[in-house]
């Protein structure tokens, strides 16, 4: 019976020799499968009916009367399948058949846009939404890993974040175990690398994903398209390695796209995707006589998963070729439906449920030490990490001071001649230096969150781009060990903030070293180190809001305009500069409290101002009235009444802001991780 799909016409006889070669891999499937009877699988996975739908408009933004209409789409349709320890389970299928949407769905990971239907039990108990995260180890298709650490210290941190109770040495014996398991032992001591910089391979860089996963000694773990981006040869290899990591007693799945045909006798399951259906799903042996049997038998010397994946997918080139592939599609998904392989199959599944001594569910090593060691543990690694990124600590250091190059290039020497622009040009520099700190520390969090402090911003298309090519990004990790249960995300925010101060210390100091001195502010080292306590204030409030707003927000372009437009507008109401208080209409006078710069602003008005005597030059052409102001309290008094009494009460203030934008941002990530979670 040959249909539509035209390398079936080769002949009954190619069918026959087809058949004859994949009962050898049949074969030795059943040695290594625990599907042998002699073999009791110690832990069992099994997906029961699993549904996703989700509702979307039906149009763009910008045609309006079919954006305002929406339509369910199914992305998944009733997947069943089980697996036991001691198996791996490949799911091909075409790009955006619904693999890792599948993959997301069984490891209680999809999102909370759309309508999730169906059971996953492990040993045939149901899991509870709680219980996923600590039973599914998952690998995703981006290695997500700090450039600058070596192998062996990417792992430990991780143990050390994952496993408490285990002594400095355990920890580094189970590294150790997990290295060898890995096969890398070799490249222990090599940093993993960037774009920029060597590090280790593409095929190591993702085994040291997967030993990351294997520290907390999973049952069950999920991996999505493990192989994408490698080599044949090294994706081959990957999947000899996962086919290994089954045979110890556990469960692979793993989605795969085009694997070499050798893999056939590697995987113990396979299942076909498309359209978010399983168009079938058993043994490789299985797998070959099923299509036979439907009249699309493998010719000889093809690779039989490019043969299938092809024969399941729908092309949507062209409305009969649609047409035409769907029903194909759809006659393989129904013959599937009604074959003893899926009867088998939910068997299984049923029985898995019926039994009545159920084993536990396998849960990973989860022994978290406490949060304060977590952070610990955190700050370390985010700290050793950013200290070796040469580049990037030298841009961190040196950024305020070429900003401040400029500033001083520009305003050369600071006068006591009011006609020669005493007062201007101080308030010009104090609006500066409230202004532009903001500015640098969102470009710190900005290049270290999204870009990895690695690639500059204008050089890349976005984060997405990001993880793909390999560049890790801090928020990329936070989100992914945020998921494995390693940590919550606000304490990788705290982290981050602990490791950063000292950077951000030194850098405001750097700038505010050259800037007073070189231009000749109010000459007195106490002044001189207020003015630097005032100006470190808005460049970490800079990066602080820059988190916080990232925390809430995913995409980086509108943290970039809502921190800047927070920025101008504090600077606008809470400056007195663009108009003064006094003449401000109520409401913004109270909103100005509400802004860090009014207090900065008025600290570093009586820092350079008080006491300050000016003297106003004979030169003809003086303005009326240019020399009235002859000393600093003067002008404080008229643009800033009682500043002078609330030096202390600002400064405190100001320093508020600190704790208080740290408690915001630990509240919208507890806020953002409760909602993306439920
Ligand atoms: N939350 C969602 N909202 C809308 N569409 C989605 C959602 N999740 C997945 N999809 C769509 O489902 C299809 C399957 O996606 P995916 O699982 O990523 O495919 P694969 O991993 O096989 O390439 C894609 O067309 C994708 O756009
Ligand atoms: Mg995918």
């Amino acid at each position: 019976m040959n249909r539509s799909y035209s390398l079936s016409g080769e002949g009954t006889e190619a069918d026959a020799r087809s058949k004859e070669s994949f009962k050898f891999v049949s074969e030795k499937m059943a040695s290594h499968s625990p599907a042998n009877p002699d073999e009791v699988p110690t832990c069992s996975l099994s997906v029961s009916q699993v549904s996703y739908t989700v509702s979307e408009r039906v149009g763009p933004w910008w045609d309006l009367p079919s954006y305002r209409k929406r339509w369910t789409r199914q992305i998944l349709t009733n997947v069943s399948f089980h697996v036991d320890s001691g198996q791996i389970l490949g799911i091909l299928g075409n790009s955006g058949s619904g693999k890792t949407t599948l993959l997301d769905a069984i490891s209680g990971r999809i999102g909370n846009t759309g309508k999730l239907l169906g059971e996953v039990c492990v040993n045939g108990r149901k899991l509870k939404q709680e219980q996923f995260q600590d039973c599914f180890s998952y690998v995703l298709q981006s290695d997500n890993l700090l450039s600058y650490l070596t192998v062996e210290e990417t792992l430990t941190f991780t143990a050390h974040l994952a496993l408490r109770r285990h002594s400095s040495s355990a920890i580094r014996k189970k590294v150790g175990m997990v290295m060898a398991e890995l096969s890398l032992g070799h490249v222990a001591h090599c940093v993993i690398g960037g774009r920029v910089f060597p590090g280790i391979s593409g095929g190591e860089r993702r085994r040291v994903s997967i030993a990351g996963q294997l520290l907390q000694d999973p049952k069950v773990i999920l991996l999505d398209e493990p192989t994408t981006g490698l080599d044949s040869m090294t994706a081959n290899q990957i999947v000899v390695l996962l086919a290994n990591l089954a045979k110890r007693d556990r469960i692979v799945v793993v989605t795969i796209h085009q694997p070499r045909s050798e893999l056939f006798r590697v995987f113990s399951r396979i299942a076909i995707m498309s359209q978010g259906e399983l168009v079938f799903c058993g043994q490789p042996g299985e797998m070959v006589d099923f299509f036979s049997d439907q009249g699309y038998g493998c010719p000889e010397y093809c690779n039989p998963f490019d043969i299938y994946v092809d024969l399941t997918s729908v092309d949507t080139r062209c409305s009969e070729r649609q047409a035409t592939t769907y029903n194909r599609m759809h006659d393989i998904a129904s013959a599937y439906r009604s074959s003893e392989i899926y009867r088998r199959m939910l068997g299984r599944i049923e029985e898995s449920r019926q039994v009545t001594d159920k084993p536990c569910i396998p849960f990973k090593s989860k022994e978290s030490p406490s949060g304060l060691s977590k952070l610990g543990v955190l700050f370390r690694r985010t700290m050793r990490n950013l200290s070796r990124d040469r580049m990037g600590v030298l841009m961190r250091l040196s950024q305020n001071l070429i900003y401040g190059l400029f500033v001083v290039f520009f305003v050369m020497k600071l006068d006591k001649d009011v006609t020669k622009g005493a007062v201007q040009d101080r308030i010009g520099i104090i609006y500066q230096a409230m202004g532009a700190s903001p500015y640098t520390g969102m470009l710190n969090a900005v290049a270290l969150c999204e870009y990895g402090g690695v690639v500059p911003p204008l050089w890349v298309g976005g984060a997405e781009t990001q993880s793909v090519q390999g560049v890790p990004a801090v928020r990329a990790i936070s989100d992914q060990e945020s998921k494995d249960g390693l940590y919550h995300k606000w304490q990788m925010f705290l982290a981050y903030i602990f490791h950063i101060l000292p950077f951000s210390i030194i850098s405001v100091f750097i700038f505010s070293s050259f800037l007073y001195w070189t231009v000749g502010m109010y000459p007195e080292v106490s002044r001189f180190l207020c003015f630097s306590g005032v100006i470190l204030v808005p460049h970490v409030i800079g990066e602080l809001l820059t988190l916080v707003l990232m925390g809430v927000v995913q995409d980086p372009n509108m943290v970039n305009t809502g921190v800047a437009l927070l920025n101008v507008a504090g600077i606008m109401v809470g400056s007195g500069f663009l108009r003064s208080n006094q003449q401000m209409p109520t409401v913004f006078k109270m909103l100005s409290y509400l802004t860090f710069q009014k207090y900065g602003c008025e600290l570093l008005i009586v820092t350079e101002f008080h006491g300050l005597n000016f003297t106003c030059g004979d030169a003809p052409g003086i303005i009326p009235g240019q020399c009235m102001m002859s000393n600093g309290d003067a002008i404080i008094e008229q643009g800033y009444p009682g500043a002078l009494t609330r030096y202390t009460q600002d400064f405190i203030m100001l320093y508020a802001f600190l704790p208080a934008l740290v408690l915001l941002g630990i509240i919208s990530f507890k806020i953002r991780d409760h909602l993306v979670r439920r």
